[in-house]
């Protein structure tokens, strides 16, 4: 439940990334030692991860936000359906349980809200690199052995088939070049994650990453990225509502193109190396267009955040959702709050209104959800935001960390 109206003042620190610490938990797979990871975010895409480890065989004890993970007996290279269909990035395991023990069976991870989500280019790049993969009523059973090694080109530089074939090659005893691969700075830590514990890789955020296989990997002690993405959402929370917003222990390198958009419309905004503060008015331009991509273009988790405050910038916006086919479910709830956007295609067309008004809406999607609580934090009078479950996979109490910076806002349990 949000009053909307009030300006957000104050300052968060950023918590570590949910798309940077997931590959990283199946990363664990590949080390028969102990693994400490610190600043783990509490949000239920991480717990659900973690179960599905436990599941494998790791045993997981959590003291406050340090995580104390023990690989060295994994007992199973099986991923039922029911794990699979909690969290879809139970699709990065497969590439470190084929790593350590040179099989998994997996059952299909399936579509979400945003998508088809398809594991094509997963399964095409594991094929290049000489490992036998079948798929049948449902699973997908692959065998790999010590010398899968090789070359891939991937058709499309996907964030997870990138990591998973990152993981699949650190206990080879070969070389693996991935060409065309994902340059999102998750994937830069994911390497740097795998190097401390001993495996040979460069080049991640580059056109061609290179592998160079080890025999084992050892224990290590690991602090992921900050999110970037809760970042930019921040950001963008305080552009709409008016205000000055600290945020600290980022890199604002990771998120400039948020800050590009948000310098266009208007907002004053200062960074450093770990940290970055925005002020507003509250009364925005609109800065135009934006076409999401791959990384180094402007991310995809972002757009729906974007496309919200463009609903309240002066002018007409056009918004282009290059990566995910249905990443506009978010526009019916937003209309109902007097926003006026046509979507045709993979293109939203925007024109600024003066202010939306407090409606009840339903998230559909994690960004998308995000999106409805910001346009509810400067509407005028009250929203209702139902089915924020979807907003808790991927923000740790969106909620209390609004509050704390003046929003009108509480959880309806
Ligand atoms: C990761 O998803 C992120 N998830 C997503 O964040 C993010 O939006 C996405 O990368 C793009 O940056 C995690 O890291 C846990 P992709 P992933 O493979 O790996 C197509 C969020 O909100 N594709 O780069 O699934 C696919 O359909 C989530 O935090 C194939 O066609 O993304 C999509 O159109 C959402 N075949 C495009 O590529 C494949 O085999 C990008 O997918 C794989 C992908």
């Amino acid at each position: 439940m949000i009053n909307g109206g009030r300006p957000l003042c104050g300052q968060v620190e950023i918590p570590c990334s949910k798309n940077a610490y997931l590959p990283i938990l199946a990363g664990c797979i590949l080390c028969d030692g102990k693994i400490v990871l610190h600043k783990c975010p509490r949000f239920s895409d991480i717990d659900a991860m973690l179960r599905v480890l436990e599941t494998l065989g790791t045993v997981v004890v959590k003291q406050n936000d340090d995580l104390y993970i023990d690989c060295t007996k994994i007992k199973f290279s099986y991923i039922p359906s029911e794990l699979t269909k909690i969290i879809r990035s139970s699709i990065f395991t497969l590439g470190a349980l084929l790593g350590r023990l040179r099989r998994a069976k997996i059952a299909y991870p399936g579509g979400c809200d945003i998508g088809v989500r398809p594991i094509d280019l997963h399964l095409k790049g594991l094929r290049a690199l000489g490992i036998k993969v079948e798929e049948r009523h449902g699973y997908i059973s692959c065998e790999s052995t010590k010398f899968c090694a090789g070359s891939v080109d991937l058709d499309y530089p996907s964030v997870g088939a990138t990591e998973n074939l990152m993981m699949v090659a650190v206990l080879s005893s070969g070389v693996t070049t991935i060409r065309n691969p994902a340059r999102e700075p998750e994937i830069v830590d994911l390497q740097d994650f795998l190097n401390s514990m001993g495996a040979k890789i460069s080049g991640a955020g580059t056109n061609e990453i290179v592998i160079q296989g080890v025999d084992k990997l050892h224990s290590t002690e690991y602090t992921p990225m900050r999110d970037r993405i809760v970042a930019g959402t921040l950001l963008v929370a305080c552009a709409m509502t008016g205000g000055e917003v600290t945020l600290t222990h980022c890199n604002p390198e990771h998120f400039l193109p948020i800050v590009n958009k948000l310098v266009k419309s208007s907002c004053k905004i200062e960074a450093n190396n770990d940290n970055i503060c925005i002020s507003s008015d509250g009364c925005l331009q609109s800065f135009g267009e934006l076409e999401t991509g791959p990384y180094p273009a402007f991310p995809t988790d972002m757009q729906t955040q974007m496309l919200t405050m463009s609903t309240i910038c002066k002018g007409s916006t056009l918004v282009t959702e290059n990566v995910f086919e249905s990443r506009f479910r978010v526009v019916p709830e937003l209309s109902k709050m007097g926003a006026d956007i046509v979507v045709q295609g993979r293109t939203a067309f925007v024109r600024g209104v003066d202010r939306l008004l407090g409606a009840t809406v339903y998230a559909h999607d994690l960004r998308g959800g995000a999106g409805l609580v910001l346009a509810g934090l400067c509407a005028v009078g009250y929203t209702t935001v139902y089915d924020v479950w979807h907003i808790d996979r991927g923000y740790e109490q969106l909620d209390q960390t609004l509050a704390s910076l003046g929003a009108d806002i509480h959880r309806l349990d």
